[in-house]
């Protein structure tokens, strides 16, 4: 995680952050972090990245890289805006011991904002459409020498994979199928049987609903004003729903401001029971 000691809605490249330029306030920004983090470090283990001056949307720390096995992909920003944040991952990723997988700035990849690895840790999905491009699609997924499958967006509020779609540890997927077009549809709905689906409404999407932070039976999640934690905790997860409001307003909610270190199958157990 990164802390927002420099947060700010100071530029609009998303459609949530036009109308919130400065709204936000920074101490209360804090506090439902420091929330966030609290509640994190009870089910993981937390490292924290310095914040820097001058890269207001670094507390967003999910968009960075995509880590696996100790390889870390790190992001090739589409905007100049996020560029700046770059050289600060690179450094921690290397200082850390990983092993970093550059991507060409000429095709902009957005870390897990937009790649993520199935439950199980064997695949990759990868969005295109927004910000990712999808020529890095198989130069990320060959980090790992993964599979890819593509999924296209079609809607400029959704623009990373993040917001509207979620694979969950015990085999579920929380989506929003309007995000995405026909032919991801087919593919989605190939890969997770209709009794795993858990479809977002709009409500629930604009919501941020999907973007969930789920390491084994936990999750952690934004305000969703419907009865979705409730059908979470229903299937065995156990839910916490925190006020993230003052994230929402540069356009990310809990899983964009962590990212996932370890493996998935290594840090808590993979599925719900
Ligand atoms: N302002 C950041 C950006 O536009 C927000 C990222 C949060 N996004 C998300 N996909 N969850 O890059």
């Amino acid at each position: 995680m990164c802390a927002p000691e420099w947060y700010d809605v100071n530029y609009v490249i998303n459609p949530w952050m036009a109308g919130n330029l400065h709204q936000s306030s920074r101490d209360t920004a804090f506090a439902q972090w420091k929330t966030l983090h609290q509640h994190l470090q009870q089910i993981a283990d937390v490292r924290l990245l310095h914040p820097r001056q001058g890269s207001p949307d670094m507390v967003f720390v999910g968009h960075t890289a995509l880590v696996q096995h100790g390889v870390a992909a790190v992001s090739s920003f589409a905007h100049p805006q996020r560029q700046t944040e770059e050289p600060h991952l690179r450094r921690w990723f290397q200082d850390a011991g990983f092993l970093v997988w550059e991507t060409p700035r000429e095709t902009a990849f957005e870390g897990e904002g937009d790649v993520v690895f199935d439950a199980a840790g064997g695949r990759l999905w990868a969005a295109h459409g927004s910000r990712t491009c999808k020529q890095s699609h198989k130069h990320v997924a060959d980090a790992w020498h993964t599979p890819v499958t593509s999924l296209h967006l079609v809607d400029p509020r959704f623009y990373h994979l993040d917001l509207c779609f979620a694979p969950l540890s015990g085999g579920e997927l929380l989506y929003f199928p309007e995000a995405f077009d026909a032919a991801s549809l087919a593919k989605i709905e190939a890969a997770f049987s209709a009794d795993k689906r858990i479809v977002i409404s709009e409500i629930e999407a604009t919501q941020f609903a999907c973007n969930v932070i789920n390491v084994g039976k936990h999750i952690l999640m934004g305000k969703v004003e419907t009865d979705l934690a409730q059908r979470l905790r229903n299937l065995g997860y156990e839910v916490a729903e925190l006020n993230l409001s003052e994230f929402i307003r540069g356009g990310g909610s809990a899983k964009s401001l962590v990212l996932r270190l370890s493996d998935m199958d290594v840090t808590h157990g993979s599925s719900v029971n």
